[in-house]
């Protein structure tokens, strides 16, 4: 076996992200509700499955986000799992767009965040542990409630496009 020394294993942020463009992930709207009543929501795909006892569920958050603080204070938040027929939603919960939820169904879920209706699947959660992540704060969250919906094709992430996953 070759060792490689620590100062070999230096990997500029540019590579790491080309590299990692190669993992396929789903893709998620995170959600929540704002301390005035109005919904916000990200499109994000570092979600993941950590544990199933407790059941518990993480992803990240970049550190220049305007929204650190919301997360960190919040109640609880939802993962949306996303359809691919819902690709220019997810777009549009990536963008610069004001109002994101302008025209969108969603609803109040069992723990008071928004839920998008339509989506694959609700994951709602409460806070259980964040955990600094160098340029991403961590959020891990205790799983309350979890339903599937009806089975669609699911958004895909791959190589820095959204599409759709074939099987
Ligand atoms: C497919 C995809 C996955 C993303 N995953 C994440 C993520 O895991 N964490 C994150 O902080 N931003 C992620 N982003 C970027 C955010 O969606 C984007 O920066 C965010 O909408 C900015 O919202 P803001 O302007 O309200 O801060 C992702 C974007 C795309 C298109």
């Amino acid at each position: 076996m070759t060792m490689i020394s620590p100062s070999e294993t230096s990997v500029s942020a540019a590579d790491l992200r080309q590299v990692m463009s190669h993992y396929l992930t789903g893709v998620t709207i995170v959600t929540v509700m704002k301390p005035d009543g109005t919904p916000y929501g990200l499109t994000v795909n570092s979600f993941n499955s950590v544990s199933l006892d407790p059941p518990l569920i993480l992803w990240s958050l970049d550190n220049k986000s305007s929204q650190l603080s919301l997360f960190s204070n919040a109640a609880g938040f939802a993962v949306n799992i996303m359809a691919a027929d819902q690709s220019q939603l997810c777009r549009r919960f990536a963008s610069q767009e004001d109002d994101r939820f302008l025209g969108i169904d969603w609803v109040l879920g069992a723990c008071e965040q928004p839920l998008i209706s339509n989506a694959l699947a609700h994951i709602e959660c409460r806070p259980w542990q964040i955990y600094a992540g160098g340029d991403h704060t961590i959020f891990v969250g205790e799983v309350i409630s979890a339903q599937h919906f009806a089975d669609r094709p699911p958004a895909a992430f791959f190589k820095g496009q959204l599409g759709q996953y074939e099987s």
